[in-house]
């Protein structure tokens, strides 16, 4: 079993995007500026979004988080995002989800510029992605698809089982990994909760990816011999024996699998740190696209 270090592969795409920031810099190019805007204190909102720019800052780029209270109108969160849209200052931003429930999340989502969308959200870029034409990808698929492509990972003709149908994940990687490119041209069953035989379909994975937030959810007689396992997961759970007093746990349970996996994702340290280096890589073409 070989774990799939997305801490490690993140680290070397912040290189790579470090050494690019530093080329622009020389040339007296503008430097890559991602805004983020937070709305409440949910202590994994914060700790993502502050993930988030500090990636920025060890990079190179410019960044600005954004923060509203809880309470905040979806007029006033509206009315951001239009500032953001115009400010030639700013090459992409995020607004991190999820939002209270008094917002419309689809209605914020929309009225982000396609041009500055590096989540990847927009019904534009959602389409782009559709039609296998030039837009943003969803940071956490991209990421993952991209940790496939460094440890070079075979797709072509596998049967891909994906747990979760979330616009966020399951759904966006269900198409990216059945279309015609590599990583890619898998068979890919997209399961969700009204799936019946769940375990059958995930004994029959070749890939099988966790994106539920149901903590250890996969267990060893899910899972087939030689398996890639991509753990989606990250659900906080009480752990008195932490200073913090909780630790991250994935979709999978990871003893189990590691025993029958070829290749799995560690929580954390797999799919986290990708989820942040694509966006990192989105802003950077962000600025590139609208020719700066
Ligand atoms: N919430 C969970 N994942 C994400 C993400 O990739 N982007 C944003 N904006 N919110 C999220």
């Amino acid at each position: 079993m070989q774990r799939l270090n997305g801490k490690e592969t993140a680290l070397q795409i912040r290189k790579e995007l470090q050494e690019k920031v530093l080329i622009r810099k020389e040339l007296g190019k503008k430097t890559p500026h991602l805004a983020a805007v937070l709305v409440g204190s949910d202590g994994g909102s914060l700790s993502y979004v502050t993930a988030k720019v500090k990636a920025c800052e060890e990079i190179g780029f410019d960044s600005t988080l954004i923060r509203f209270d809880e309470n905040v109108s979806e007029d006033t969160l509206l009315a951001k995002v239009i500032e953001l849209n115009e400010d030639q200052n700013i090459d992409g931003f995020i607004v991190q989800l999820p939002l209270p429930h008094h917002i419309n999340e689809t209605k914020i989502t929309d009225t982000i510029s396609p041009n500055k969308d590096v989540d990847g959200f927009h019904p534009m870029n959602l389409g782009n992605m559709m039609l296998n034409l030039p837009g943003f990808l969803p940071a956490t698929p991209a990421g993952i698809i991209e940790l496939m492509r460094r440890y070079e990972i075979e797709t072509s003709g596998k049967h891909c089982v994906i747990i979760g149908r979330s616009n966020i994940v399951g759904t966006p990687l269900s198409m990216m990994l059945s279309r015609n490119s590599n990583p890619g041209n898998c068979t890919v069953t997209l399961t969700h909760s009204r799936t019946k035989n769940l375990k059958e379909l995930c004994l029959q994975a070749d890939i099988l990816i966790a994106a539920i937030g149901r903590p250890e959810f996969v267990s060893a007689d899910m899972i087939k011999e030689g398996a890639v396992i991509i753990d989606v997961g990250t659900t906080r759970v009480d752990d008195a024996s932490r200073e913090r007093g909780w630790r991250l746990v994935g979709d999978v349970n990871f003893k189990d699998a590691s025993s029958k996996a070829s290749y799995i994702t560690p929580v954390p340290g797999g799919v986290g740190p990708m989820t942040i280096a694509s966006l990192m890589m989105n802003t950077l073409k962000a600025m590139e696209l609208n020719g700066k």
